[in-house]
C-alpha cells in the first residue's frame, strides 16, 4: 500500500462518561502547559459534553482540540437528550461517531453511523470514524468482513474532499478496557487490509493514504511505541490512560514516529 504522503500524527483522548465540567478543566490546567508543546502531534481532546463549554474556553488558542463523543445527524428537533452537529461546532471542530459503545450499548447501527459521519461533514467537523470487530467475530474469523462492512457503510455517499478530511479509529472491541491490546502488526494488516482499501476502491489512492487511521484499546505509554511503529497506523484513540498525565507521554511518543 502506497504511503509516500506524510500524515500527522494524531493522538485523541476519549474521556467517556468521566469527569466533571469542573475536574475536567482542573486536569486540563495541570496537562496543558505540556501538551501544547508538542505542536508536532495533532492532540485531541473529547470530554463528555457538560465539559464542552468550559473546556472550549481553556483550550482556546492553545494548539489543543476539542471534540464531542457523539452526536445526532438531524440538524433540531423532537430528539431528547440529543446534540446536534451544529451544537458540538459551536465548542469543537472534531466529533467521535460510531465508538462501539455507542454501538453496543446503546444499539447505533451501520446506517445511523453513515448518516451521522455525513451530517458531521456536512458540520465542517472532523468526524473520528470508530470501526472494529467483537470478540467473537475476531475469534470467528470474521475481522476483515466485520472493519470492511463497517467502513464501506460509514463512508457510503461522501465526496472525495469529504472522505479525505476523516479520521478512522480501528478498536477492536476485545481491547477496550480490558488491558489486552492487540500486536501491533495485527492492527496493521486491519488498516491497510480492511480500512486503506476500502478508501481505496470506494474513493481513490489518494483518499487512502490521506485518512488517518488510528488504533483504539489498552492503549497505554509503554505500548504506544508497538503501534506507532506500524506504517499503516497514525496515531491512537485513547480511553483510560488519557484520564491521566500518561495521556502527555503518550501523545509525547507520536512526535517520534517518522513515517
Ligand atoms: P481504552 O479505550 O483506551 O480505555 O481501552 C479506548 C476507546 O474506547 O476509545
Amino acid at each position: 500500500m502506497a504511503t509516500e504522503m506524510k500524515r500527522i500524527p494524531c493522538m485523541a483522548a476519549n474521556w467517556k462518561m468521566n469527569k466533571t465540567s469542573a475536574e475536567a478543566a482542573d486536569f486540563v490546567r495541570q496537562i496543558l502547559p505540556q501538551l501544547k508543546e508538542l505542536a508536532g502531534v495533532e492532540r485531541v481532546i473529547c470530554p463528555p459534553a457538560a465539559a464542552l463549554p468550559a473546556l472550549s474556553a481553556l483550550l482556546a488558542g492553545s494548539g489543543v482540540g476539542l471534540g464531542a463523543q457523539n452526536m445526532h445527524w438531524e440538524a433540531k428537533g423532537a430528539f431528547t437528550g440529543e446534540l446536534s452537529a451544529a451544537m458540538v461546532k459551536e465548542f469543537c471542530a472534531y466529533v467521535i461517531i460510531g465508538h462501539s459503545e455507542r454501538r453496543g450499548l446503546f444499539g447505533e447501527t451501520d446506517e445511523m453511523v453513515a448518516k451521522k459521519v455525513k451530517a458531521a461533514l456536512a458540520a465542517g467537523l472532523i468526524p473520528i470514524v470508530c470501526v472494529g470487530e467483537t470478540l467473537s467475530e475476531n475469534e470467528a474469523g470474521q475481522t476483515d468482513a466485520v472493519v470492511r462492512r463497517q467502513m464501506n457503510a460509514a463512508f457510503d455517499g461522501l465526496t472525495v474532499e469529504q472522505a479525505a478530511k476523516a479520521i478512522v479509529a480501528y478498536e477492536p472491541v476485545w481491547a477496550i478496557g480490558t488491558g489486552r491490546a492487540a500486536h501491533g502488526p495485527d492492527a496493521n494488516r486491519v488498516v491497510a487490509g480492511s480500512i486503506r482499501s476500502v478508501l481505496a476502491a470506494k474513493f481513490n489512492p489518494g483518499v487512502s493514504a490521506a485518512v488517518r487511521v488510528l488504533y483504539g484499546g489498552s492503549v497505554t505509554p509503554e505500548n504506544i511505541a508497538e503501534f506507532l511503529s506500524e506504517p499503516e497506523i497514525d496515531g491512537g484513540l485513547v480511553g483510560g490512560a488519557s484520564l491521566k498525565p500518561d495521556y502527555v507521554e503518550i501523545v509525547r511518543a507520536a512526535l517520534k514516529r517518522v513515517h
